[in-house]
């Protein structure tokens, strides 16, 4: 089976200005899981694609989950990423914005290079994906100052920020190796699914992963009052407990902005803790795996079917 890691890290960023292209190579060097252009790999392998073939889309669905990053990086005010110094941190705003900008376009000028009679739909699945992303990452940081969000309305924002990737790219990979439309809405499905259990999971790694693994700031969703899952779960948990102050503290946490948030996330992350949430996150996480696994068994059944089912199990229960 083709590198995927080997083929994103052969493309050549030496190109001038430096100043646009080097945070292009240092953010695509930095490593990553590299879940998206697997995916896609994957499912054109479910039904006998060929590498090549499927290639130029997984490669442009990295680029571009890596141009979401930089962007996000900003708006999240996050400092570090796979254990490094984000771009805007390392450079500076306008370089996170251009290059950001550049890796979106290099996204399209590869994934131009699928089979030509596939590039209609391809594109069009593509672009209807990456609005959503958008729309997902604005009801993200809406949420930072709107007090009331419902656990449907953060299942929206997250399945439109982070499921759609997934289920894109398993799907155009699906398209380009020939499946029928009924499998393709299985995996886009399986995608979904595989992506809220993912997204669940981050936002739990963002309050109790290992420092040294991690690769991101721990906390980083509490300094900016991002409605979590893990949030949610505590504030309904003391739903009935309206004026406890437990409630009252968590709430005044979330009420503010801070330069420094040492004290509001030891403060919150004890609060979560004393609630006991993470066992409640993570069953939901489990749950949300098991719906995107029972979704496999309307598929083929073969390598590429027991490599996906490995790859959900494994992005559960990841540290990073
Ligand atoms: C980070 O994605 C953004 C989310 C959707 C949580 P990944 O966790 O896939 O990041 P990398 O590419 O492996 O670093
Ligand atoms: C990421 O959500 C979604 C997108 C980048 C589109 P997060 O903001 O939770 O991702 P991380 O935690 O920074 O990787
Ligand atoms: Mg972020
Ligand atoms: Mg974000
Ligand atoms: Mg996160």
């Amino acid at each position: 089976m083709m590198d995927i890691n080997n083929e994103i890290l052969k493309l050549d960023w030496k190109r001038e200005p430096y100043g646009l292209y080097e945070p292009i190579e240092y953010t695509l060097a930095a490593g990553g899981k590299r879940v998206r252009p697997q995916l896609a790999m994957i499912a054109s392998q479910l039904f006998g694609g060929k590498d090549e073939e499927v290639l130029p889309a997984a490669l442009a669905l990295e680029v571009f989950h890596n141009f979401t990053l930089l962007h996000d990086d900003v708006m999240d005010h996050a400092e570090v990423r796979r254990g490094r110094p984000t771009v805007h941190v390392k450079w500076n705003e306008n370089t996170a914005i251009l290059s950001g900008d550049q890796m979106l376009i290099e996204a399209y000028k590869l994934l131009s290079g699928v089979p030509a009679d596939k590039l209609p739909k391809v594109l069009q699945l593509f672009n209807k994906m990456a609005t959503e992303i958008c729309e997902g990452q604005q009801y993200d940081v809406d949420f930072e100052n709107q007090e009331h969000v419902t656990i449907d309305e953060y299942l929206k924002m997250i399945r439109l920020k982070t499921s759609v990737l997934l289920a894109n790219a398993l799907q155009t990979g699906a398209y380009i190796a020939g499946a029928d439309e009924q499998a393709q809405e299985a995996l886009y499905q399986f995608g979904i699914n595989i992506g809220l259990a993912f997204q669940i999971q981050d936002d739990i790694l963002d309050v109790w992963g290992d420092p040294k693994t991690f690769g991101k700031a721990v906390g980083g969703d509490i300094s900016c009052n991002k409605k979590t899952f893990v949030y949610l779960e505590a504030i309904r948990r003391l739903g009935n407990d309206a004026i406890s102050l437990e409630a009252k503290e968590l709430k005044h946490w979330y009420s503010q902005v801070l330069e420094d948030n040492t004290e509001k996330i030891a403060a919150v992350k004890e609060i979560f803790e004393h609630l006991g949430v993470r066992a409640a996150c993570e069953k939901v996480v489990e749950d949300y795996t098991q719906k995107a696994l029972a979704l496999l068994n309307q598929l083929p059944q073969n390598q590429a079917t027991e490599q996906l089912r490995k790859l959900a199990d494994k992005l559960n229960t990841r540290q990073n």
